[in-house]
């Protein structure tokens, strides 16, 4: 959801500004530009095109060293060239990129316009490129004092940008929100909302708190508060590199993510797991035997996928700490005044780290005294900040818009919270043993599990004319139900449901029809005669069953079969999602969708 790319240095700053873009594309945008400044003048080319578009449109003869480039994914205004940014003034010196929303650039808008001002676009951004205008013109001392004079008068969450045509040495930015996070080069200096587009260039970064802005020049960076007082940030290094965004021999990143799993499995495990005592060691969360015996509820929260994957987190944690668990998404609860327990452990889960909801939901409980702890995916994130403290979920960089191995490692990371709890409560050694075994041969599992992807291509070619699914689970498999219809829905555009199996004939049944596929969870479990059952109904109203399944069903039961190997039953909701991310994957690319990429959607939703 909106990219920003600035470079200030020596080099020509567009091929840098392009190839960061190219970067973010991942995030989802509908328009792109970009601004560079020579001669005390801005060159502006931006269009509701592909970055590979925009690239065409740039003149190769601007070589300067200086600018700011933006995807935007429309918010106020429709995805269109005067809409795209970089938004400049009426003076044409001062070019702004954001991504985020000025909730009063209604009123701003009015009062510019009341001043003479003409607008250009029917965004929120170009108020604040009037704004800052403005301020230089009425004298503020420097861009930095002219943009935090606006930024004092705007209400909303942004991460900004701003270009200088008559002071091209310096770039200004600020964060509120949406973020931001400098990349410190050799004599060049670089800033992203998202490392993504950084790491090609440098590893060495500094991220920006909210309420922060920065005067970047290209051997130098000064950061201060809104309030103008002098803040000092430490630079960090980056665990990733250019690789990690390249698609290697991969058609999309959604199948080189749903392959990298049995390595993001090994790595989020790595040195967490306590043979001996049969338990899981999971420092970053800060709570020794005693604190966590101390928590008697856990409630979990996140959005989309990353509350699918709370729920399984919410069940592993009543099954082994017999503790009162459960999951909520994170949009509902920031905004329906929570009871807030102190010894309820709050746990924000999120791939990006950036979510709005979740990271608003976290500062909501919080402020009042809730203990939260964060299971994310990206170091540096706002929400693994905000935290403080958590566990990370090291799947790596998740780059296609349908989580997979991040869902996983949430999976895993659920385990072992679980599994730490259960073991300073009533969960045996002996139990504690079996199910550390259990996580240590998930890897090796999982790539059992995608050596069929041939054989799950084919059932997902078999139900590719399917305009509608149902995805049937009960307890263990009613998330990974709810994930499965999430997966298929996000990529292939096909309405895909999901039901817990006992609900059916409360209403669903009456769906069911030869044209109504259902995708059945059915685990070797105390319930397997149940979801036996749940299948036969099915049959018995004409609908077409895809079984999957670690148990030897009878012959003819389902008309296909998706046969998962067996692992400890309790861990078998992070196995049995993996089938479904590849049915998933196979029926989109069957439909001919652009996977990565899916209509709509944003792999980051860092606005409401
Ligand atoms: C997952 O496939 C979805 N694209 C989406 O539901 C996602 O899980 C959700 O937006 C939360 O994102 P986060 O994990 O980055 O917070």
């Amino acid at each position: 959801m909106c990219g920003i790319v600035g470079y200030v240095g020596s080099r020509p700053a567009t091929p840098i500004l392009l190839e960061g873009l190219h970067r973010l594309e991942y995030r989802g945008y509908d328009s792109a530009g970009l601004a560079v400044a020579a001669r005390g003048r801005l060159k502006v080319t931006k269009a509701a095109v592909r970055v590979d578009e925009l690239r065409d449109l740039v003149e190769e003869n601007q070589p300067s060293p200086v600018g700011i480039a933006h995807t935007r994914w429309a918010t106020h205004g429709e995805p269109t060239d005067a809409n795209a940014h970089p938004h400049v003034d009426g003076a044409k010196r001062i070019a702004v990129v954001h991504n985020g929303i000025i909730e009063n650039s209604g009123r701003l808008r009015e009062r510019l316009a009341a001043q003479g001002v003409t607008f250009a676009s029917e965004t929120d951004t170009e108020a604040l490129a009037h704004l800052i205008g403005a301020a230089l013109a009425d004298g503020a001392e420097s861009l930095e004092d002219a943009v935090r004079a606006t930024l004092r008068e705007v209400n909303g969450a942004y991460g900004i940008v701003v270009l200088d045509a008559q002071n091209p040495g310096q770039l200004v930015v600020a964060r509120n929100g949406s973020p931001i996070v400098l990349g410190i080069g050799d004599g060049e200096m670089f800033v992203a909302s998202d490392v993504a587009a950084l790491v090609r260039y440098t590893q060495r970064v500094v991220y920006l708190d909210d309420g922060e802005l920065a005067t970047i020049t290209a051997d130098d960076f000064v950061t201060s508060t809104l309030q103008a007082h002098r803040t000092a940030k430490t630079p960090t290094t980056v665990d990733l590199d250019d690789a990690d965004y390249q698609l290697g021999s991969y058609a999309n990143f959604m199948h080189k993510e749903i392959w990298e799993q049995p390595e993001s499995v090994r790595r989020t495990l790595l040195g967490r797991l306590d043979e001996r005592f049969g338990t899981a060691r999971l420092g970053g969360i800060n709570l020794d035997a005693r604190a966590l015996r101390a928590i008697r509820r856990v409630k979990f929260f996140g959005c989309g996928s990353a509350y699918y994957a709370g729920q399984l987190g919410a069940n592993l944690v009543e099954e082994w700490a017999r503790l009162p668990a459960d999951a909520e998404p994170a949009s509902e609860l920031r905004y329906r005044n929570p009871v807030v327990e102190e010894d309820t452990l709050y746990v924000a889960i999120s791939q990006s780290g950036e979510t709005a909801d979740t990271l608003a939901a976290v500062q909501e409980l919080k402020r009042k005294g809730g203990q939260v702890i964060g299971m994310v995916n990206t170091v540096g994130s706002a929400i693994a900040r905000e935290c403080g403290s958590g566990t990370f979920l090291h799947a790596g960089p998740e780059v296609s818009v349908a989580s997979t191995k991040a869902y996983t490692n949430m999976g895993v990371c659920f385990a072992m919270l679980a599994l730490a709890l259960g073991r300073v409560r009533d969960l045996s050694v002996s139990d504690g043993a079996r199910i550390v075994a259990g996580l240590d041969s998930l890897p090796s599992l999982i790539v059992e599990v995608l050596g069929a992807e041939n054989e799950i291509s084919a059932v997902a070619k078999e139900h590719s004319g399917a305009e509608r699914m149902f995805f049937i689970g009960r307890t263990r498999g009613w998330p990974v139900a709810r994930e499965g219809a999430q997966k298929l829905k996000e990529i292939s555009y096909v309405h895909a449901e999901a039901y817990q199996a006992g609900e059916l004939k409360h209403g669903p049944l009456a769906l069911i029809e030869p044209a109504m596929p259902s995708v059945v969870i059915v685990p070797d479990d105390e319930l397997l005669a149940k979801n036996i059952g749940t299948i036969e109904q099915i049959k018995a109203r004409g609908g077409p069953v895809i079984a999957v399944t670690n148990a030897d069903l009878p012959d003819g039961l389902a008309d296909s079969v998706i046969q998962v190997p067996r692992s400890e039953p309790e861990l078998d909701p992070i196995l049995f999602t993996i089938p479904l991310q590849v049915f998933a994957y196979h029926l989109a690319h069957h439909l001919g969708r652009d996977i990565d990429k899916p209509r709509n959607l944003a792999k980051s939703v860092t606005v409401e």
